[in-house]
């Protein structure tokens, strides 16, 4: 079986002011028509009925009953619940998660999922993951290959090498780059052999401890200690404090995928949406004739390409172009639409200041 690992520990800083820290964006409906939180949609995305083991989530302390009342109302049962004491980005995450696993079954096939991302098509998703855990099983790190649209800064960049002769459609990685500065995504996009990291992962658990092991022993060391301390509390398992503190801060991407010789990429094409900012909010909801979206009672005249959330009674725009408008109840956003990615500074800017 295949084990969901779920990371849940992002704080989503370039959807404020809807996205909080203490409600962060996972847990939104942002859009009108939408069904669940994204973290809802992601935890019925490989379900049981369909031969997916019970899911590990790995999320912040602060969130563990948003977690919980979204567990139960996706009716999942957890394999864990794994608390974070302290936020030490994705590679100390995913090896909790991996040893974890691994206690239950050693050969556990994990697939790596953030929390806040749209997959338009649910059923070659689930596809793509079944063929990229036969390429896991041989002891590859699996990453999903995405087709690049723009010199979008805020992705790794997977360099394809040559076809896998064993597994149809599947590509050697020759090189991999997280989130190149601008000039250098200009010349990625150009050169057409660069693919988008999906930051969906398929991996035997016991292929990613050894890379560990070998490329980032500190990580692999503080999480081992952290779970082999763990307490268990009201189905939580709290890792423990003080060695999981001592874990460097470091994704995956720089911490192994980068590094490794061991990556091979899928390319998929199923509606993959990495909602992180308001544009790319825009960019997957129903537009009205003027481009606009809109959820809250608005009146615009003479207003194109933007996207107006408000609380309000009513918000009304004039003879405005591209604009992100989101009004909530104690902060109002206007920004550029060129802008949303800077939106997190904003939010920095807020916490530094006080
Ligand atoms: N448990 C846990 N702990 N989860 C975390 C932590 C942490 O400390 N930090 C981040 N996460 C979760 C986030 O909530 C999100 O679901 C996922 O891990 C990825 O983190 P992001 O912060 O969203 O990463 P990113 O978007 O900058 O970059 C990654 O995704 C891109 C595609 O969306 C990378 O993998 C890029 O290479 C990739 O292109
Ligand atoms: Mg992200």
């Amino acid at each position: 079986t295949i084990t969901p690992v779920i990371l849940s520990g992002g704080s989503g800083t370039r959807l404020w002011p809807r996205s909080r820290s203490m409600y962060p964006k996972q847990f939104i409906r942002f859009l009108n028509d939408q069904e669940t939180s994204f973290l809802g949609a992601t935890l019925r995305r490989l379900p049981a009925e369909e031969g997916f083991g019970a899911p590990i989530l790995s999320c912040n302390n602060d969130h563990r009953f948003l977690i919980k009342e979204e567990l139960e109302s996706a009716g999942i049962e957890a394999q864990a619940i794994v608390l974070e004491p302290a936020a030490r980005n994705t590679a100390p995450a995913i090896a909790a998660a991996a040893l974890i696993a691994m206690k239950n079954d050693p050969e556990a096939i994990l697939a790596v999922m953030p929390s806040d991302h749209i997959i338009g098509n649910e059923t070659a998703f689930r596809e793509s993951i079944l063929a990229a855990a036969k390429v896991a099983k041989s002891g590859r790190l699996v990453l999903f290959g995405i087709t690049p649209s723009e010199a979008n800064t805020g992705y790794g960049y997977i360099r394809r090498g040559s076809p896998f002769t064993e597994f149809n459609g599947v590509f050697h990685v020759d090189a991999f780059f997280e989130k190149p500065d601008k000039k250098t995504a200009e010349q990625y996009l150009a050169s057409g052999d660069y693919f988008w990291n999906s930051g969906i992962f398929v991996l035997r658990a016991g292929t990613f401890i050894n890379e560990l092991a070998n490329l980032e022993p500190g990580i692999l060391k503080a999480a081992t200690a952290a779970v082999q301390n763990a307490e268990t509390d009201l189905g939580f398992l709290r890792l423990e404090a003080k060695a999981f503190a001592s874990a460097p801060s470091i994704s995956i991407d720089y911490a192994v995928m980068e590094k490794t010789d061991r990556a091979a990429m899928l390319p998929i094409d199923v509606g993959w949406n990495d909602v992180g900012s308001w544009s790319s909010l825009w960019d997957v909801a129903q537009h009205d004739a003027d481009d606009n979206y809109i959820n809250g009672n608005a009146v615009t005249e003479g207003t194109q390409g933007c996207f107006i959330h408000s609380d309000k009674p009513i918000v009304a725009t004039l003879g405005v172009e591209n604009l992100i408008i989101v009004d909530t109840p104690d902060a109002l956003l206007v920004a550029d639409r060129t802008r949303a990615q800077d939106v997190s500074g904003i939010v920095k800017r807020l916490k530094d200041e006080g």
